[in-house]
């Protein structure tokens, strides 16, 4: 089977175009490189150095395939902090840029398309945990534009018939995380500040949890999505550890001396409820968070 994954050579991207390779897949990989590596992309996978936002180009690969099972949506500009410096350029790549992919994936007719959502999109709610019928309330151009793209992908199935699924994210790690720049997510940040000898910079007080997600589990999320009958409506689902940790511990997890710094805008807490994606999906996460966390600093010392 043919599929698609846009954003093939970036963190979660390459882990999944690696798992659809295994299992026999002919994986064709949409990336302009703007972060992710070449050197992550799967020897047997083909990389299309595209930038989403030519939707004509797009639409030379997808001619050119043919036939394509399943889409995977992935590129985006992820930082949240970013795209508080960016709104217009990350509105060009997370909105317009999975617009494209849809309208692309629409005229090709492929058999379903599944969507990288994120649990930004809840924002700051009154209570925990967060399942997908709560009201979104997003706290960054980044959460909202994740959020369009949710959306478009519910009216993509109703107007148009293109099976398309939503898999909101919560904190994802593993190997491949980037933690490089100032917009590292935490647990990369942590291990980079503990690898070269510097205190573990925690923001505001550190009680702030989070639900963090092992990639080996999203990567299974986005495999079953594509294959489940039950799937292809629109639907949103959470795709979490189910459980959270405040940064506090996730220092301490990683060990080593700590400096409080400035708090900056982000949600207090996430926490997803995982029944939707057992139901429909029957995915459940498999890693536990004190081995991944072990693994990833094995891994990384
Ligand atoms: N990592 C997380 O914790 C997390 C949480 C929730 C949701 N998500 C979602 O998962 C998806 C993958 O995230 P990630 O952490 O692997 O990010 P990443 O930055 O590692 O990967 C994104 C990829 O998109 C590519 N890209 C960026 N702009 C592009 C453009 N204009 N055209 C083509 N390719 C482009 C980059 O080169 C990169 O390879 C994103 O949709 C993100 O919103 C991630």
């Amino acid at each position: 089977m043919k599929c698609v994954v846009t954003g093939g050579a970036g963190f979660i991207g390459s882990h999944l175009a690696d798992a659809l390779v295994e299992r026999g897949h002919e994986v064709h990989i949409i990336d302009n490189l703007h972060s992710g590596k070449k050197e992550h992309v799967h020897k047997d996978a083909v990389l299309h150095i595209i930038d989403i936002r030519d939707l004509e180009k797009i639409r030379k690969v997808f001619k050119d395939l043919g036939a394509v099972k399943c889409v995977f949506h992935l590129a985006t500009l992820p930082r949240v902090p970013f795209s508080i410096e960016h709104p217009i350029e990350t509105n060009a790549v997370n909105v317009d840029g999975a617009l494209n992919m849809l309208v692309a994936s629409k005229d090709a007719g492929a058999e379903k398309f599944v969507y990288s959502a994120s649990s930004s999109a809840y924002g700051d709610q009154n209570t925990l945990p967060l399942t997908e019928d709560m009201r979104v309330n997003p706290k960054s151009p980044y959460g909202l534009q994740k959020y369009i793209g949710e959306l478009y992908c519910k009216i993509f199935y109703e107007v148009y018939g293109l099976p398309t699924v939503s898999l909101r994210y919560f904190n994802v790690y593993g190997p491949r995380y980037n933690p490089e720049g100032d917009y590292a997510l935490v647990i990369g940040k942590f291990i980079k500040q503990k690898r070269q000898g510097k205190p573990l910079t925690i923001t505001g007080d550190g009680s702030q949890t989070r639900d963090f997600t092992h990639v080996s589990d999203v990567v299974q999320a986005n495999i079953l999505a594509m294959e489940s009958d039950k799937v292809g409506k629109g639907d949103v689902i959470n795709i979490g550890g189910g459980s959270n940790t405040s940064i506090n511990a996730l220092a301490s997890l990683i060990g080593g001396p700590v400096q409080y710094i400035e708090a900056r805008l982000e949600s207090k807490d996430t926490l997803a409820d995982i029944k939707k994606a057992k139901e429909l999906l029957g995915w459940e996460p498999k890693m536990q968070f004190e081995e991944g966390i072990r693994t990833l600093l094995r891994n990384t010392a």
